[in-house]
């Protein structure tokens, strides 16, 4: 499939993830603790199973262009001590209100650098979970790896411990990039790690590439392209760069000179997805690529995929769990945010308090739009009778609004309508956040609009 430049511009406009709805700008903190608590209880009282996030903030040094939430530290043992023994009285705070043990389908370390820990704290963490949770080891164990700071040694600790899923943060190979992001990593050294990561027999790693940093050129992309496809990695997430200085300060120091522009950016894209697509990956909606022999790339084409906080996923749970700061959980139709700033974090957990600071009780209206939004970004169509079964609405009625959206995407060539069901095409699987926008009331409402980064 060619991607006309002109749709690129046209669809080239702020806009979410959607790895949640209603988006992060809808929460509140009118959710508190003792929301969090009665969630919980009720939680606590069944048999559903879990998606478990732990959030490890810890850097040792800061990549300018970064907008995770993230705590540089030089690397020093009583800093992880001194965090776990915080996250360990969360999750014994968490865990108070189960009367049963929970089964974790999916578990993701994330962060910052969860590697950061040391193997020793890495083990401490992982049997702590092992001692309030069942985890089944098909499901799948990711954690995020720095390919800088990450040795054999740890790798071993943490395939034996039972993670199965790896994900490098590799972002751009060019010197010049490298050097104005502040992230040196020559090529040998990530062909160290993934050698390694290959030897563990993790079944699959995945790869995060940033387009649309500062000194980027079609060009220099494309030799990192090249030393990518060399590696072969399972999975790419190709993501665009959020430009979001209002956020992220540390972005404030690009020149903006230096940072691509909007044209350069798409042809950086095109290119990168073609080469891609030419090397036997496929591409899963917008910037997420996978061989075409891997799961995901098999799930994506049974249109069974699905898709969390933690990205896309195979093996879904019925509920979140969210550990650390920033961290998120959903759960009885709620949402729940822990604190971001770290003291403050530790501060709340100290007086024995569970750490929310905002949330989001769905509605009726936002579980129906939940629902719609998911089935787009994951099976890529909405069947209108199962619709009318699980909600007790036509979807004409109910979406009278949305009608002339649904009548754009398809004149533009996203989606295909029929009596039965609305379909996303090719091209409306790489513009899929657009397609789903055009579903969100609060975009109506342009609540809160200005602040996503763009959608390309
Ligand atoms: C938590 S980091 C990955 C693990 C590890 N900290 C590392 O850097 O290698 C998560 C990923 O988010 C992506 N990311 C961070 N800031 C971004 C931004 N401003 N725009 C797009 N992607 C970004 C990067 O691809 C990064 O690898
Ligand atoms: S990209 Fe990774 S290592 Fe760099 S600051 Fe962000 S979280 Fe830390």
């Amino acid at each position: 499939m060619k991607i006309d430049k002109d749709a690129f511009q046209k669809y080239d406009i702020p806009g979410p993830r959607y790895t949640s709805y209603p988006t992060a700008p809808q929460w509140t903190p009118d959710v508190t603790g003792d929301t969090y608590a009665s969630v919980l209880n009720a939680f606590g009282q069944n048999d559903k199973t879990l998606s478990l996030y732990v959030h490890i903030p810890f850097c040792e040094k800061l990549c300018y262009y970064c907008a995770c939430n993230k705590v540089i530290r030089p690397n020093e043992p009583k800093v992880g001590d001194e965090f776990l023994c915080h996250l360990f009285r969360e999750i014994d705070m968490v865990a108070s209100h189960f009367n049963r043990r929970k089964l974790i389908r999916q578990l993701h370390w994330g962060g910052g650098t969860p590697t950061y820990l040391s193997e020793d704290q890495c083990e401490k963490l992982f049997f702590k979970i092992r001692s309030i949770f069942d985890i089944d080891f098909n499901g799948e164990i990711a954690i995020e790896v720095d390919p800088r700071t990450v040795t054999q040694d740890k790798l071993k600790t943490l395939r034996s411990l039972g993670f199965n899923r790896i994900s490098i943060g590799v972002e751009d190979f060019d010197d010049k990039v490298q050097e104005d992001i502040n992230r040196i990593m020559p090529f040998k050294q990530m062909a160290q790690v993934h050698e390694w990561c290959r030897k563990l027999k993790f079944e699959s790693i995945n790869f995060d590439l940033v387009y649309g940093l500062p000194h980027q050129t079609k060009e220099t992309f494309k030799k990192t392209m090249d030393l990518v496809i060399s590696l072969k990695p399972d999975r790419i997430a190709l993501y665009s760069f959020a430009y979001v200085p209002w956020l992220s300060k540390p972005q404030n120091k690009f020149n903006m000179d230096a940072i691509v522009s909007p044209e350069e950016k798409l042809d950086i894209f095109i290119q990168s997805r073609e080469v891609l697509l030419a090397h036997s990956y496929q591409a899963i909606a917008m910037d997420h690529f996978a061989l075409e022999s891997d799961a995901m790339a098999h799930a994506f084409n049974a249109g069974t995929l699905h898709r969390n906080f933690m990205g896309y996923t195979l093996k879904p749970a019925d509920e979140f769990i969210g550990f650390g700061p920033s961290a998120i959980g959903f759960m009885e139709n709620t949402y729940v945010q822990n604190i971001k700033v770290l003291p403050e974090y530790y501060e709340c957990i100290s007086q024995g308090r569970l750490p929310i600071e905002r949330g989001r009780q769905l509605t009726l209206d936002d579980q129906i739009r939940q629902w719609v939004i998911g089935r787009l970004m994951c099976q890529f169509m909405v069947d209108k009778q199962t619709f009318f079964d699980k909600f007790g609405f036509e979807f004409e009625d109910y979406f009278y609004y949305e009608l002339e959206h649904i009548r754009d995407c398809r004149e533009n060539g996203l989606l295909l309508e029929n009596s039965a069901q609305i379909q996303v095409t090719d091209l409306g699987k790489i513009f899929i956040r657009n397609v789903c926008m055009g579903f969100d009331i609060y975009l109506r409402q342009k609540n809160g609009h200005k602040r996503f980064s763009r959608t390309v």
